[in-house]
């Protein structure tokens, strides 16, 4: 397939299966790819893959993660949100095993496992307990690098200090600063014990609340008679958006949806390109953007 310069699929939602779209990227072109595939046998897209056995996952997913690393650039990543699911009483590996996979066949590398906690998750049928477990309340998103180095921004995904370490920082409260003592009495012996970093290092499991039911995109899915039934919060894409990318670079999303990841890219002053197989969700993404932005600009 002849490569087009990848400036000409910037800024757009291209409808199609996007390990055949991708095809067409040049070569180490994206800075960023952020996304949610459909997790196996799970909800119904109204495309050729509705419902993925969980056993053929890694099968499915294999070509789509290959040209995802092609198109990558070599300092560029791979952030994975995903889900397992329970199969005859267990708990099935298919996650676990594509994981295994990325790394041991395609070529990436592991950089960090992360946890998206869903306070807002509803009790289920196995909140009843009969089922011999509680109900899942988060999901994984794994942060793959393709090469030795990688784009990492701290800074602007720390967490605001607690009360204690804010007291501290001023030379007053708990702790002790001569001995190199924290409020939370640990001594790391870490000669920057000292500085306001402005807030803390926000660890790995990312609390954000999935209740977007009000939001213009569910207001523009009513107006249209149409659902999208599995979407991530806008918090979630811009954690890995501002730690994983400079402005100005270009991330993708090649399972768009309702366009998140490409929402919080353009308001982060990124680059985007949204790929889905759904056209429905191809045009609603594109008009959630022109709401959004323009909003934001009314805003300013
Ligand atoms: C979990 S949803 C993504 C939701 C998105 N993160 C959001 O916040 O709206 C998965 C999406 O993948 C799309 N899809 C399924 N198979 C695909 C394929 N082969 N290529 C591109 N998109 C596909 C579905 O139509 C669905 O919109």
């Amino acid at each position: 397939m002849a490569k087009r310069s990848i400036q000409s699929y910037e800024n757009r939602f291209i409808v199609g299966d996007c390990a055949e779209v991708l095809k067409g990227f040049p070569p180490k072109s994206v800075d960023l790819v952020l996304t949610s595939p459909p997790y196996a046998d799970q909800r119904d897209y109204g495309t050729e893959s509705s419902s993925i056995s969980p056993d053929d996952y890694v099968k499915w997913f294999t070509p789509k993660a290959r040209q995802i690393y092609r198109v990558l650039k070599d300092n560029g990543s791979f952030v994975l949100n995903i889900s397992d699911k329970v199969v005859d009483g267990y708990q099935h590996l298919y996650v676990f095993e594509l994981v295994t996979h990325l790394c041991k066949r395609v070529g990436y590398h592991l950089v960090r496992d992360y946890i998206w906690y869903n306070p807002a998750t509803p009790p289920n049928v196995f909140s009843r307990g009969g089922f011999g477990r509680t109900k899942k309340s988060h999901e994984y998103c794994f942060w793959f690098a393709k090469g030795s180095e990688w784009t990492f921004n701290l800074d602007p995904i720390r967490r605001p200090y607690g009360k204690d370490m804010q007291k501290f920082l001023q030379g007053k409260g708990k702790g002790n600063r001569a001995d190199n003592i924290r409020p939370s009495t640990h001594n790391f012996n870490c000669e920057k014990v000292w500085t306001d970093n402005g807030g803390s290092d926000p660890g790995t499991v990312i609390e954000i609340g999935n209740t977007n039911s009000n939001d213009v995109f569910s207001k523009l899915c009513k107006e249209r008679g149409i659902a999208h039934p599995a979407r991530f919060p806008e918090k979630l894409a811009e954690f890995f958006i501002l730690a994983g990318t400079m402005e100005g670079d270009l991330v993708l999303d090649p399972f768009s949806g309702s366009g998140t990841t490409a929402v919080s890219a353009a308001r982060n002053q990124r680059r985007w390109i949204g790929i889905d197989a759904n056209p429905d969700y191809c045009d609603l993404a594109a008009a959630r953007m022109e709401i959004e932005l323009r909003g934001d600009r009314d805003d300013a």
